[in-house]
């Protein structure tokens, strides 16, 4: 029987689509092949990456039934006339309004409903309403409402390509990001594509007694059902610890909400989802651990094939800590808790696995963060060669961090090599919520001690993270948290254990400032409290304190004349502080630093190479992800930088053929180590007189750090480099509404100011959300997340974002590539503190637990 079709127009062309897609979106994109509208979030509507135009109207895609589209005209960026593509593609270029690009194209349609409808009387504050349609988890949104205030007003943008250090200039790919054309991995579509879906679990912790997928097997379209009987290597992958089982098999035990039962696969991904819930699954079920303090003592294992529920202790310890505070002439003790929220990158995991030559290799079409540790962990559940895979790195619609572990990359794996086809899986918003790891919740109990004059004597730290139930990196986090406790501030004692702990919740792992946002929560609380017990102001304590060069920093690292960047900072806010208190403002101010790299005693090496072609162009490969932090863009500045090229002549590749891997881009790696490289590959080209066909490498070693609390050593250089921040939050007494915040950060070298700016408009939004709505909370009974959509995570909308105003501190750090120090990491690392600051100035009511306001959809703000 022939399935019905409903007709409609897309971008002028009359068109026919089978009537069983369960929106307009899939239609768009599974059968027409229009993939400029992304799916960030279907069916539900709340991410407005599908934003298309229906008779002339913005809506969202995704929800739209097709009955309700038949005989309308629908445009996407596809239809629009050449030169309204460009206008907008070179207004959002030239205002830096894009980084992933994952949700722009929907913005951009949105827009156009809007320009066309009001021109150059489109206000600021009318578009920003308009986007409360939208999410952009990168930008902040100050960037995007430039860019559309240029179109509006009809303004020629100057479109420049960045040159070398310190240019503005555009970012790499950025017109094809704008409208949609540069590929995700859901754009990917190689011929004979099969769609793969999960079945997850139905209880955090049970035992498995019997997978029955006979039904599933069974159901139209259905190709094959995997489970972990089919795995012919090694169940368990990681990236630390090897825990992580990729499917839980008859007989194992399920350990979080994310667990994998079975992977379906079929003709369409819509009957992969529809079948993969009739995989049937007798359970017995068990009581799940969902309280990291009491995990720790509790005789039941949280996680199976593990031994404890204490992952990891990070610990040490110098001076009197115990006499310090008892002759300090002010003390302060205080217990703050932070919550586990999640990344909500727009872009859900994705991947495409495609056997390659005749079916004796695998090529895996990823967005991770690590490609040769996704590469690696394949090989082993595949039982293979690693060098039978080739991971390539697609640059992906956002990550934070939450790409660093494999989501689905292992189990599409799976199936496309049993099958011997290309299989893609993508995750729905739902997946991607449970799978992923998330930010630490940490119980943090802190006392600290200053003499009269708020010189802090000492701080003693015993801090409790809730690192869920596989390790990912959560033991690295709650190191970071230790060796961060203290903030950027001299201590003459200090003590400090921090312990992270195995419970039933969802995993925790690496999120932008890696433990560090957490601690200096805390730090900049204890500050507060002993200014005012002290009687000065919130800036001039963390002045007295300031960490200076030559000064013992927390785990006893020297500090070198990198971390001369903080006390600027803190001059830099002066000023604007100052005149706030003046004028009556409710105010905070907030003093931060975050390592870049890895340190900790790993051994850290990155490749690049310099590649001249006879055609005149310039290749720089490197090995780093790009997920709308700009890493290409830095690559290709550099490379402008050393051999005086034109831009428009380079060509930034990443290469996961040859052997660069650098590991994780992670902890601003990308552009300190990324740049240190290709600076190097171009130095081997010179002094060869740039031969073409030539591979010049390049190396970047950061090969020299100590490890946190390592015997012997009295002063271990725990990290090579660190960035600093200052911000300041203005508040309105009357509204108690954040007026504006005032972000100074040293960056040690901006490779591209636009970019930095960027990169620190967004972190500021990412704060201020952490600070007051995010959160992503379980049910204790469950273990499951209760906040399953987009909208209940507290994001802020554009609306609901206060003007961001942006100082670059250039603070070389020495010995590092042009001074570089990294951007991305520190960005929100003292963005809570200033807001509990503030908050105090307002009402006298001391913060100690996050979010501080809690309203979901943050409205209050
Ligand atoms: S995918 Fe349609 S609004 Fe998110
Ligand atoms: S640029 Fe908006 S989500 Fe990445």
């Amino acid at each position: 029987m022939t399935e019905p079709a409903v007709a409609f127009t897309c971008n002028g062309r009359p068109v026919s689509v089978r009537a069983g897609h369960p929106h307009l979106l899939a239609a768009l994109r599974e059968e027409l092949d229009v993939t400029s509208p992304k799916d960030g979030c279907s069916p539900s509507g709340q991410c407005g990456c599908c934003t298309v135009l229906v008779d002339g109207k913005a809506i969202v895609a995704c929800q739209q039934p097709l009955s309700k589209i038949a005989g309308k005209a629908i445009t996407t960026l596809e239809g629009f006339a050449p030169d309204e593509r460009q206008r907008y593609a070179d207004a959002f270029a030239a205002c830096g309004g894009l980084q992933c690009g994952f949700c722009i194209p929907g913005i951009i349609v949105r827009a156009k409903a809007q320009v066309d409808k009001k021109g150059a009387d489109l206000t600021r504050a009318d578009m920003a309403r308009h986007l409360g349609a939208h999410l952009c988890r990168c930008t902040g949104y100050v960037k995007i409402l430039d860019a559309i205030e240029a179109v509006a007003a009809g303004k020629e943008m100057a479109v420049t390509a960045p040159g070398g250090i310190g240019s503005r200039g555009i970012k790499y790919e950025a017109a094809e990001l704008a409208l949609g054309d540069r590929g995700y991995v859901d754009d990917l579509r190689p011929p004979g594509l099969l769609h793969a879906a999960l079945r997850l679990t139905d209880h955090a912790r049970a035992e498995v007694l019997a997978i029955d997928v006979t039904e599933a097997r069974s159901a139209p379209g259905v190709v094959a059902v995997f489970t972990a009987a089919d795995v012919p290597g090694e169940l368990r992958v990681g990236l630390i610890h090897k825990d992580w089982p990729v499917l839980i098999p008859e007989g194992g035990r399920t350990s979080y909400a994310g667990d994998v039962l079975a992977v379906v696969v079929a003709e369409t991904r819509q009957l992969a989802r529809a079948a993969a819930e009739l995989v049937d699954v007798d359970y017995d079920v068990l009581r799940p651990l969902t309280d990291a303090v009491a995990a720790i003592d509790d005789p039941e294992i949280a996680v199976w094939g593990t031994d404890s529920n204490v992952l990891s202790v990070s610990e040490y310890a110098r001076g009197d800590v115990e006499a310090a505070l008892t002759e300090s002439a002010h003390t302060v003790h205080e217990v703050f808790h932070t919550q586990r929220i999640e990344h909500a990158f727009l872009e859900p995991e994705s991947t495409v696995a495609v056997p390659v030559d005749g079916g004796t290799r695998l090529h895996v079409y990823s967005g991770g963060q690590g490609v040769w540790d996704d590469r690696n962990d394949i090989a082993r559940v595949l039982a293979i060669a690693p060098e039978a895979v080739t991971v390539e790195l697609v640059s992906n619609g956002g990550a934070f961090g939450g790409k660093e572990d494999m989501s689905n990359q292992a189990q599409t794996a799976l199936a496309a090599w049993l099958l011997g086809r290309p299989v893609k899986c993508t995750l729905s918003r739902e997946e991607s919520l449970l799978l992923h790891p998330k930010r630490h919740p940490i119980r943090m109990e802190y006392w600290a001690g200053c003499d009269a004059g708020g010189l802090l004597t000492a701080l003693k730290v015993r801090a409790v993270g809730d690192s869920g139930s596989y390790a990912s990196v959560g033991m690295k986090v709650l190191e970071r948290m230790a060796g961060h406790a203290s903030g950027p501030y001299h201590l003459p004692a200090i003590d400090v254990r921090s312990v992270a702990v195995r419970t039933n919740n969802p995993a925790c792992g690496a999120f932008r400032g890696f433990g560090a946002n957490q601690a200096q929560f805390a730090m900049e609380g204890v500050l507060d409290r002993l200014a005012a017990a002290v009687g000065v102001s919130g800036w001039e304590i963390r002045a007295r304190n300031v960490i200076t060069s030559g000064a013992e920093w927390g785990p006893g690292q020297i500090m070198d004349d990198g971390c001369l960047g903080a006390a600027r900072c803190l001059d830099a806010v002066r000023p604007d502080y100052e005149a706030a208190i003046e004028a009556g403002k409710a105010v905070g101010v907030g003093l931060g630093l975050k390592n870049s790299g890895l340190g900790n005693g790993f051994k850290e090496i990155a490749r690049a190479v310099v590649r001249f072609m006879d055609d005149g162009t310039v290749e720089v490969r490197h090995c780093w992800t790009e997920m709308g932090q700009g890493v290409h863009t830095v690559a290709l500045q550099v490379a402008v930088e050393e051999l005086d090229v034109d831009p428009d002549r380079v060509r930034v590749i990443v290469d996961t053929t040859r052997e660069l891997g650098a590991g994780q881009t992670t902890g601003s790696r990308g552009t300190l180590m990324g740049a240190g490289s290709v600076k190097a590959a171009c130095e081997a080209a010179r002094a060869d007189g740039c031969r073409p066909g030539v591979d010049y490498e390049g190396e970047y070693r950061v090969d020299w750090t100590h490890h946190l609390g390592e015997p012997g050593i009295e002063h271990p250089t725990i990290h090579s480099t660190f960035g600093y921040a200052a911000q300041l939050v203005v508040m309105d007494r009357a509204s108690g509404r954040i007026e504006r915040v005032l972000a100074a950060h040293d960056v040690g070298r901006a490779v591209n100011p636009q970019l930095c700016e960027g990169q620190i408009e967004g972190s500021v939004h990412m704060g201020l959300g952490y600070a007051l709505t995010e959160d992503f909370p379980t049910d204790p009974e469950t273990a499951f997340p209760t906040n399953m959509t987009l909208r209940s995570l507290g994001i802020l909308r554009a609306k609901d974002v206060p003007p961001i105003d942006v100082i670059l501190v250039e603070s070389p750090q020495p010995n590092s590539p042009y001074g570089i120090k990294g951007v991305g990491e520190i960005g929100l690392v003292p963005t809570a503190g200033a807001v509990a600051a503030a908050l105090h100035d307002l009402d006298g009511t001391w913060r100690s637990a996050l979010p501080m306001r809690g309203a979901p959809d943050g409205a209050d703000v």
